[in-house]
């Protein structure tokens, strides 16, 4: 049955998943956020008004090639950090873990993974499906925990290493009591020993101010992650395109990725217009997995690529580098 995910169009491999997740009941839990879900929804209501013009006449067929941490890519649209997803869990259970297929299909797709909340041995696993990986470690109250994350990260040949600041307080789906427990405030001084105690690049997950994009950078961080972490933070999180101008103009020496609600081609290609140097997609990935396992993921991966590299080449854009804001129409 799987034989034929290559030539499925992008709503038919969306259905195929939502023709499974559907039954178990986990349809919601693809809409995550907290609370009122205000910030998810604003979120994409923002990226949703942002238009794009058309500069055909005179424009040349586009790449989407791109490099991130020193690593070539077919396109700058890549994981951002994943974890345990209670929808792949529920639908399991997965001959190969879902974490390792997406990985694999990540690789094969010629993109990048990041991992979240995954100990050593897990982490090994992943990093064998040959995509690079940035391990994005969970700010533990146990701080030699995260020591232990900054090592297993740098043995394991993990091409950067970060923290989900973001997490610090809690994560908060919907209504439900924040978690988990185990994790906990981390100062300003913990988190440039961090930095200072790994040789990979440390990226900050979970930026949504020109202040902490330039705290990141003044406390040694290399990249960050405008990032609302998908809705569950607080309510009412200002949309990450509508910051990301002003981080790029604040912090214009540092590597900018981007998350929360990307779903097209269409949206990668506004970020990367606005600012970013890449887009960090989870949810879209958990749907990939569950329409297809690793087949899944690098069809869902192609189909982006493809839809980036038409905008691009009918909005003028030969390359990713050359995108720039003046083709776009932004709310008043
Ligand atoms: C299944 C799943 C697991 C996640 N686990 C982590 C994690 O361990 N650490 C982290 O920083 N973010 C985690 N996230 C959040 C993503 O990195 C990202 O910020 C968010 O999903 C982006 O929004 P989107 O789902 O709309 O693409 C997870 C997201 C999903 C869907």
């Amino acid at each position: 049955m799987e034989g034929d995910v290559d030539s499925l169009r992008y709503n038919e491999l969306v259905e195929r998943a939502l023709g499974r997740i559907r039954p178990i009941g986990m349809e919601p839990y693809l809409d995550l956020g907290s609370e009122t879900r205000s910030g998810t929804r604003m979120n994409r209501e923002y990226m949703d008004s942002i238009s794009i013009e058309m500069r055909i006449l005179h424009s040349k067929p586009a790449s989407t090639a791109a490099k991130l941490f020193g690593r070539d890519l077919t396109a700058p649209i890549v994981a951002s950090a994943l974890c345990e997803s209670r929808i792949l869990k529920r639908l399991g259970p997965w001959t190969t873990p879902y974490l390792e297929q997406i990985a694999k299909g990540l690789a094969e797709a010629g993109s990048m993974m990041s991992t979240g909340d995954v100990q050593h041995d897990e982490l090994a696993r992943i990093v064998e499906q040959g995509a690079p990986v940035i391990h994005i470690v969970k700010p533990y109250a146990d701080e030699s925990r995260i020591h232990g994350h900054l090592e297993s990260a740098r043995s394991l040949g993990c091409v950067a290493i970060g923290m989900d600041i973001d997490a610090m307080y809690l994560e908060k789906a919907w209504d439900e009591v924040p978690g988990p427990a185990y994790l906990g405030y981390q100062s300003a001084e913990q988190i440039a020993r961090y930095v200072k105690a790994t040789p990979l690049p440390f990226v900050i997950k979970g930026v949504l101010s020109v202040q902490d994009a330039t705290a990141a950078r003044d406390l040694g961080a290399a990249a960050i992650v405008v990032s609302s972490h998908g809705g569950e933070t607080i309510d009412f999180t200002t949309p990450v395109l509508e910051l990301l101008p002003a981080i790029r103009k604040a912090v214009p020496e540092m590597t900018i990725l981007v998350d929360s609600g990307f779903r097209r081609g269409s949206d990668a290609f506004k970020a990367l217009a606005l600012g970013a140097d890449g887009v960090g997609l989870g949810t879209q990935l958990v749907v990939a997995c569950a329409a297809a396992g690793s087949d899944g993921v690098r069809r869902m991966m192609h189909l982006l690529q493809e839809e980036l590299e038409r905008v691009m080449c009918l909005t003028g854009f030969q390359s990713v580098s050359a995108v720039e804001p003046s083709v776009l129409h932004l709310p008043r």
